[in-house]
């Protein structure tokens, strides 16, 4: 993966998201302190900003190997026991997408979360019997975009439970001027602050616009990259001033231009978007509700005066 060069592994190094931060840092030390692993971790929230990095820390954090997997890759309960059985003890196993795990691994991983043991079924048919198998203690982290995509038994079994936020632009500037020169792009202030801005809140666009700008400028001849190339590229790929790209815009003139602004469901939107319903309610719509364009409410999604400021258009008189 391109971004391991310039992911933090610790939790000075992390930027933003300071209630996660000052907690993991209280929790991880004081299990430090007892000499016992941390509990088991969930963390969730819209993808790319920073779940899989953070597991990663607070394995650097407790000195404990990390063991990663993810939910859709584990088929068989067999898949999950092998996992769970060569862990040393204090380790973190962590499970990406853990809501995609089936109900049958599902049913694995509670005796190994609350007792640290796993039940093995022997044999077939009558004579078939299940046999308990002590593993270490370990730190399950799992990282999922939605909690409420968890079973409750599952989710109940966390003892910490962490929800990431999207980034404010002050500190999408930090992490973009961090990445800069751990890339060694010379990209002024204005330069990181116009990335930061156009980077939907999320770190992982900041650092993959921040890459799109540095061959823009490099092709282009320009040594000390600012705001100007900076905005150049970003126009260049239609990331617009509010940082929405193709699929955010799509989405917001398909509420105002076919919905005529009226509050409607999330398959109605999904089928004229001709987008599935996951990537919309997951990817699409919590940047677009987090800054106030889309609203939930109990008839389906609505569009807001500002989505309707942002493309110029009039607002309908009977949402006036
Ligand atoms: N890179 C990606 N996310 C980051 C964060 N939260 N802090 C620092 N660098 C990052």
């Amino acid at each position: 993966q391109v971004d391991r060069a310039i992911r933090p592994q610790s939790l000075a190094e992390y930027i933003g998201q300071p209630v996660v931060k000052e907690q993991m840092d209280i929790f991880i030390q004081a299990a430090r302190q007892r000499g016992e692993p941390l509990d088991h971790s969930l963390i969730f929230g819209p993808p790319g900003l920073g779940k899989t990095t953070l597991a990663n820390i607070i394995a650097n954090e407790m000195g404990a190997e990390i063991k990663t997997t993810s939910g859709p890759v584990l088929e068989r309960a067999g898949d999950l026991a092998a996992l769970l059985t060569n862990l040393e003890e204090g380790d973190v196993l962590f499970i990406d997408e853990i809501h995609r795990l089936s109900p049958a691994i599902e049913e694995v991983l509670y005796p190994a979360m609350e007792d640290y043991q796993i039940d093995i079924m022997i044999g077939e048919g009558p004579a078939a019997r299940s046999i308990k198998i002590d593993i270490p203690p370990f730190t399950l982290v799992g990282a999922t975009t939605r909690a409420g995509l968890l079973t409750s038994p599952l989710r109940d079994r966390f003892g910490i439970v962490q929800r990431l936020e999207f980034y404010d632009v002050q500190s999408l500037t930090t992490i973009v001027r961090r990445s800069s020169k751990k890339l060694g792009i010379e990209l002024d202030d204005e330069g990181c602050f116009e990335v930061a801005r156009r980077s939907r809140g999320t770190p992982r666009i900041a650092n993959r616009l921040l890459r799109r700008v540095r061959d823009v400028a490099q092709v282009g001849g320009d040594k000390l990259v600012g705001q100007k190339v900076a905005q150049r590229a970003l126009d260049m790929l239609s990331v617009d001033n509010q940082g929405f790209d193709h699929l955010d815009r799509r989405m917001l003139l398909t509420m105002i231009e076919k919905f005529d602004g009226r509050p409607v469901g999330l398959d109605s939107i999904a089928a004229a978007v001709g987008e599935d319903k996951d990537t919309i309610e997951d990817v699409i719509e919590p940047f677009l509700i987090q800054q106030g364009f889309v609203i939930r409410t109990s008839r389906g999604r609505q569009v807001t005066k500002r989505a309707y400021e942002h493309f110029n258009y009039q607002l309908p008189q009977d949402l006036e």
